[in-house]
């Protein structure tokens, strides 16, 4: 990683199980992000995994073949200068683990939508991830056609054509479609190029409260260290506007649960920040865009296996609400896409269960009240969220989470 560049977008990779996702961030970024132990015995990612690139061009190689990820050129071996940083958010293809996917989307200011070469598209967790980014609104997209390696041309280009069908009338109707192969280092300058130029760094509002969305939450302490090294917890996410200071006292809500008079009541949690890695970089503001880390003085139980995940963090008494109930607006799709037969969607019910996505969070509630185009939930967790924030919708069918529609957080 460059020294002088801080990553300041976030770029979701999405797409079918298998496609090549964790690959081709690992080809981009030389991380592999499927890091637990469980996804590596499943072999398909369980949890958000995130890593950063810096983008550099050849100081040699004229045109964009002379972009690469690497501080030489993967062509002719000079020396290149570093010009941008991004993070990936590597979402999980299963179709199980749309919850996750769904809370990474909260992050992405662009996306990529893997696609194998290999397979007949769209195959049904490509459908479902680009109706997410189409609820959630993310507009700037790459198309990555990956394997090009183990087709013919002439599959490549039967591929091509059943992809521009399937996103024909779609929010990715002109992102272009890049072949690669991200095991065997194809075409990667061409994505590169592609994504600097579709997935621009977003306008921020550093001179806001800050909110960070908070996708992970670590211990990072060995077993057995001694308790004068033990560091205290870690959180993992992105700000979406306003800066964090190294040093500063932060708030954490909804925070965690507590037994107060036989009832159970969420208290935001109060911390100091100390310290705060960006980019592989320990830096002393957080800045809005790309993914950061932040040290805390919490006693690393409460942060240990991704437990504050989908929590918020900001300067203290400036988040926004915690919601236990809430009213939200509901625009629902006609059918459930992602599982072979496609399902009508009916509307919502009173009493029923639903998963909403909110932020980061991923809460489940029930329906207490409807009216119009718009539903009370009763949650089980409470989430912290600011009247408008968008909420994606999913409701049991045939046993699974499937997303049915996207709201509006109203009251
Ligand atoms: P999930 O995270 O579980 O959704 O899967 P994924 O989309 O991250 O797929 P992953 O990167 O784990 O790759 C799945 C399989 O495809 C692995 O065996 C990879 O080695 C293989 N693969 C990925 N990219 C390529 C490629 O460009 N060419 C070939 N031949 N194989 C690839």
């Amino acid at each position: 990683m460059s020294e002088d560049i801080i990553p300041n977008t976030n770029i979701g990779v999405v797409g079918h199980v298998d496609h090549g996702k964790t690959t081709l961030v690992n080809t981009l970024t030389g991380v592999w992000t499927d890091r637990h132990s469980e996804e590596m015995k499943r072999g398909i990612s369980i949890r958000l995994g995130y890593a950063d690139a810096v983008f550099y061009r050849c100081r040699k190689c004229r045109g964009p073949e002379g972009l690469t990820t690497t501080p030489e050129c993967t062509r002719c071996e000079s020396e290149t200068e570093p010009f941008r940083a991004v993070s990936f958010v590597d979402a999980p293809g299963h179709e199980t683990l749309m919850a996750t996917m769904l809370s990474g989307s909260a992050l992405m200011d662009g996306a990529m939508l893997v696609i194998s070469a290999a397979d007949r598209c769209p195959q049904p967790q490509t459908k479902e991830h680009l109706m997410a980014l189409e609820l959630v609104g993310i507009k700037k997209i790459v198309i990555v056609q990956n394997k090009i390696d183990v087709v013919s041309h002439k599959e490549a280009i039967r591929n091509y054509e059943e992809i521009k069908a399937f996103v024909k009338g779609t929010i990715a109707e002109n992102a272009p479609i890049i072949p690669v192969s991200a095991q065997k280092n194809i075409n990667i300058w061409a994505l590169i190029q592609a994504l600097d130029e579709i997935i621009p760094e977003p306008s921020r509002h550093p001179e806001a409260d800050p909110v960070m969305l908070i996708a992970r939450s670590f211990d990072v302490n060995r077993p057995g260290c001694s308790w004068k090294d033990v560091k205290g917890g870690v959180v993992g996410g992105s700000l979406i506007r306003g800066l964090v200071e190294d040093g500063a006292e932060v708030e954490i809500r909804p925070g965690i649960q507590n037994l107060i008079e036989n009832k159970t009541k969420w208290e935001p949690i109060i911390t100091k920040v100390t310290e705060i890695h960006k980019g592989q970089k320990k830096v002393h503001v957080a800045t809005p865009g790309g993914l950061l880390a932040i040290g805390t003085k919490l006693d690393p139980a409460i942060t240990k296996s991704d437990m504050l995940a989908g929590q918020v963090l900001g300067h203290v008494g400036k988040l926004p609400p915690v919601w236990e109930k809430m009213w939200f607006s509901v625009k629902l799709m006609e059918r459930v896409v992602g599982s072979n037969s496609e399902v009508t969607i009916e509307p919502l019910k009173q009493r029923e269960p639903l998963m909403l996505s909110v932020g980061t969070a991923v809460t489940v509630g029930v329906v207490s009240n409807t009216r119009k185009d718009a539903a009370e939930v009763i949650l089980k967790r409470p989430v912290c969220a600011s009247i408008g924030s968008p909420i994606a919708i999913s409701r049991q069918v045939g046993g699974r989470w499937r997303l049915i529609g996207m709201g509006t957080l109203i009251e």
